[in-house]
């Protein structure tokens, strides 16, 4: 019997129901339909503090980060989770800082498990208010995870991505939105 997949959504904007968030949720409906169970943490709500670059983490024999605060509830979850899905919004021509504050802690993964990101899948949802992805920044955010995730062995399963200003607008553009659960039954199949 094959194994449920377990997905982690991480959102990254404040806006709750905001466009980043929807595009996550439509994928996370993709990834259930497939049989996963998913976890969703609404980053902005968190005490996530930055990193201190104090080098703890790092080398053999480290008990992990050495800030004490909400991020050591998110390594156990990032662990077990066997895809992540990374939502956010474009703030200043990239990735929002909520997104950025997680992505800077998660120097510290490899403290808590052997080679923790090689085996992990990920899905990407951006949303913008520009006009296309170049002219709003969303490539920089894009080519910040590529090679991120490619330097630390993770797979990108793929990128969902577009315009819109006020929150929810996202869902009138259909084509992102069935391009997104198609993503989400993508990230947990074999
Ligand atoms: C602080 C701030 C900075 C922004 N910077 C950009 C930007 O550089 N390029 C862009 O296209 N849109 C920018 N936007 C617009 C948002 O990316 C857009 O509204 C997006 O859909 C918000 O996603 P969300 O609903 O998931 O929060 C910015 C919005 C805010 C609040």
């Amino acid at each position: 019997m094959k194994r449920k997949k377990n997905v982690l959504v991480l959102l990254g904007s404040p806006r709750k129901n905001g466009n980043s968030a929807l595009l996550a949720e439509q994928i996370a409906k993709g990834a259930r339909s497939e049989g996963a169970s998913v976890t969703t943490v609404f980053l902005h709500g968190m005490n996530i503090a930055p990193c201190r670059s104090c080098y703890a983490c790092q080398g053999p024999g480290s008990e992990g980060c050495a800030v004490d605060d909400e991020m050591q509830d998110l390594y156990p979850k990032m662990i077990e989770a066997d895809a992540w899905v990374i939502a956010s919004p474009v703030y200043w021509f990239t990735m929002s800082a909520q997104t950025k504050l997680w992505m800077d802690r998660s120097f510290a993964f490899p403290a808590y498990a052997e080679d923790p990101f090689s085996n992990k899948r990920i899905a990407i949802a951006m949303s913008y208010g520009g006009e296309d992805p170049f002219d709003s920044g969303c490539v920089n955010a894009l080519r910040t995870f590529q090679d991120a995730f490619r330097y630390v062995g993770s797979r990108i399963v793929g990128f969902v991505y577009g315009s819109a200003m006020k929150a929810g607008e996202i869902a009138n553009n259909t084509t992102v939105m069935e391009a997104a659960e198609e993503l989400g039954r993508k990230l947990v199949r074999d």
